[in-house]
């Protein structure tokens, strides 16, 4: 822990990869995300997905209504800034993605190779039949976010992102070395690595919980559910590398907290689902891993700075205090229909908390 700083007042984050989920839902994740982020990039694997400029729309004006109709203060409303994905199929077209380039409100495209995880049953099955797509989104300058595991079968599930980065990434910047693309919830050394050899245009988010945790956390002493996310927790040498190349200070590593909410019966369950949910605590989380390496001055960077200079964008304007004054993470939210919502260290105190203001 850094004895000297106590207090930290740092640009207003952004979180680059969200998952808010629809209708109900959106009651308690958006003044969640509110309170702590200005921009968030919402992820498209709705049910069904968000395809298109329409959809994507008409989820924005959902998000809107629930913020509107939360308790979040007005400053907070005011600033809250839901920017759109699009979920690639094996059936968008080159002009679905000039459509939204040219929309305003969609700010990248993200592929889920079909089955890799949560609602990915309608994702690209062919990469190699996404070459219009892919040219469009070179020739628009619009960011693909890569969900990058493989997902074969036979494949095993600690080895999909290596397999990954040398099976599809390979072809994909072979063929086109100008696209901007962003390596989503990164797990390994090996696409902390791969990232890191790359020029700017390649660029990588970080969760809380591949920085604070890896598969000893998940497994070890019984199962534990909210720790099982895809891709899965590696082994602690990759938790090091991660941390590392975040608390750099290096502008490829940003933040993105993959925060994906699943009721509490659906994660405790003999066939859970994958996600942690950090909505609402992703910033305390961040700075205790930051803080647990003595680098907690390089945090602003990477909650605040680097993702908004990959996607082009000015930084915040506004600030946000954290203090170094401990705080209990909720052991549950109510969540919709009754059930509840188990957070990432449900119960347990961080070292660090958001100051409110006066
Ligand atoms: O753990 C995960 N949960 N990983 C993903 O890629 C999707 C997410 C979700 O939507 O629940
Ligand atoms: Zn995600």
């Amino acid at each position: 822990m850094t004895d000297s700083i106590r207090e930290l007042t740092i640009l207003q984050p952004d979180d680059w990869h969200m998952h808010l989920r629809d209708d109900k839902a959106l009651a308690t994740t958006v003044p969640h995300a509110a309170e702590s982020f200005n921009r968030v990039i919402c992820m498209p694997n709705l049910v069904p997905p968000v395809k298109n400029v329409e959809d994507a729309r008409a989820y924005r004006a959902r998000i809107m209504q629930h913020l509107e109709a939360s308790n979040v203060s007005a400053e907070r409303k005011a600033a809250f800034d839901p920017r759109m994905t699009l979920y690639l199929t094996d059936h968008t077209t080159a002009q679905d993605i000039e459509l939204a380039a040219q929309s305003g409100i969609v700010q990248a495209v993200k592929l889920y190779p079909a089955g890799a995880t949560t609602n990915s049953a309608d994702g690209v099955t062919d990469i190699n039949a996404c070459v219009d797509v892919f040219e469009a989104l070179e020739k628009y300058n619009l960011p693909l976010l890569l969900h990058g595991e493989v997902t074969h079968d036979h494949v095993d599930i600690f080895d999909r992102e290596k397999r990954f980065l040398d099976e599809v990434m390979v072809q994909i910047i072979a063929k086109f070395p100008t696209m901007k693309i962003v390596m989503e919830h990164i797990t390994t050394s090996d696409a902390a690595d791969f990232v890191l050899s790359q020029g700017n245009q390649i660029a990588a988010t970080i969760t809380p919980q591949h920085l604070m945790f890896n598969r000893n956390h998940l497994l070890l002493g019984g199962i534990k559910p909210h720790f099982y996310c895809l891709p899965i927790l590696k082994r602690e040498s990759h938790q090091k590398v991660l941390l590392d190349v975040a608390t750099s200070g290096n502008p490829k590593f940003f933040l993105g907290t993959d925060s994906a909410p699943h009721a509490t019966d659906k994660k405790e369950a003999a066939c859970g689902c994958a996600g942690c949910y950090s909505a609402a605590t992703a910033l305390p989380l961040y700075a205790t891993a930051f803080d647990s390496v003595g680098k907690i001055d390089r945090l602003e960077g990477f909650t605040s700075r680097f993702g908004a200079q990959f996607y082009g964008l000015p930084v915040n304007e506004s600030t946000i205090t954290i203090i170094n004054t401990p705080m209990q993470i909720p052991a549950s939210y109510p969540y919709f229909d009754g059930s509840s919502l188990t957070p990432l260290m449900a119960g347990e105190t961080l070292p660090w908390s958001i100051k409110k203001s006066l």
